[in-house]
């Protein structure tokens, strides 16, 4: 990146603090690879790039100078219900704070996953009790490996151009984030159909990239519901549960639908009711060539933990329920 560059930046010129970064980010990747090179023995030079460390925080400044000036006195940054790339069904249910004046503020983290992050967010209306909490769920840009495979692959063909280093480094970035939007235009997609039909799920409430916001299922005071996994259910409440769960996947199957990962795991009870989450990978089960592998994987690890709980083998037979879902999807 040119001083030029900057200074035009300083002075109101770019206005696009991201585009200034992309430059800055390319201007590094010789030098980083230069001082890779030079690792074994001479210091680290003192710039970074062609940008001095002090022009580099001075920008740093400058961002942050922006930001805070576009943020809201509460809240870590207004709501961005106006920017969702997809909203939940309508009507909205009350509870969802729509109003374009509301903030949002990261309250931390729920849960890390293998693919996502989930984290607890509130959208409120400042100096009014009109708030809501939402799980976030942000997909992550994929599998790392899939880079370093990548790198070591250059590496072992020597390959000195920089710039080629770089294009491969953009596309598998490209690539990670690509993978990771996909996962999460398939859960919201999902979920819109699945609520829209009644079955126990978080309402979604937007999308935007790789980040879905969630009605949280959980207390008031931002206390996740437990999964399924880590409940000790009574002989009644484990009836009850294995009800629910046969109810809702009989929904599912209705519209020729199974979880394709449901588990112990990928449920949650909130005050004695059951809900499906992660469903990402939903399959149809007519038109996807292993839909009924699917399925039968769906029933047996319901009934196998519900069997290892308690429950008897003759209510929760994986025969059976499979041919009534099969039914139920019309295929029995
Ligand atoms: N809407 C929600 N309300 C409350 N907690 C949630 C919600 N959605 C997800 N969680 C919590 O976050 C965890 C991870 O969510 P999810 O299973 O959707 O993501 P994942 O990346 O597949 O995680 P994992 O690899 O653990 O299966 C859940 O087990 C649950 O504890
Ligand atoms: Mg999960």
């Amino acid at each position: 990146m040119r001083k030029r560059d900057i200074e035009r930046f300083l002075t109101g010129d770019v206005r696009d603090t991201d585009s200034l970064y992309e430059l800055a980010d390319e201007a590094d990747a010789p030098a980083q690879a230069r001082m890779r090179r030079n690792r074994d023995g001479e210091p680290a030079p003192r710039t970074r790039g062609r940008l001095t460390e002090e022009a580099r925080a001075r920008l740093v400044q400058e961002r942050e100078a922006i930001a805070v000036d576009d943020a809201p006195p509460q809240g870590d940054r207004w709501s961005s219900w106006g920017d969702a790339e997809e909203a939940g069904p309508r009507p909205h249910p009350s509870w969802v704070v729509t109003e374009l004046a509301a903030v949002d503020t990261d309250l931390g983290i729920i849960k890390t996953g293998k693919e996502a992050d989930v984290f607890l967010v509130e959208r409120a209306m400042p100096d009014s009790d009109r708030s809501c909490l939402m799980a976030a769920k942000r997909y992550r840009g994929g599998d790392h490996r899939l880079f370093h495979r990548d790198a070591g692959y250059l590496e072992g063909r020597r390959v000195r151009a920089t710039r080629e280093m770089r294009a491969m480094q953009r596309r598998s970035n490209f690539g990670r984030n690509l993978i990771a939007q996909r996962w999460a235009i398939a859960e919201f997609a999902a979920l819109r159909e699945l609520w829209a039909i009644g079955a126990p799920v978080p309402y979604p409430v937007q999308r935007i990239g790789t980040e879905l916001l969630l009605e949280f299922i959980g207390d008031a005071d931002g206390t996740a519901a437990p999964r399924l996994v880590q409940l000790r259910p009574d002989r009644d409440e484990l009836a009850d549960l294995w009800q629910q769960l046969i109810e809702a996947m009989v929904t599912l199957a209705r519209r020729g639908h199974t979880h394709g990962d449901l588990s112990a795991y990928n449920l949650l009870v909130h005050r004695g009711e059951l809900l499906l989450i992660d469903l990402p990978q939903v399959v149809d089960i007519v038109s996807n060539p292993r839909g009924h592998e699917f399925l039968q994987r769906d029933v047996h690890s319901a009934c196998a933990w519900f069997v290892s709980r308690g429950l008897p083998g003759d209510v929760a037979d994986p025969e059976v329920v499979a041919n009534l879902l099969l039914r139920e999807a019309g295929l029995g």
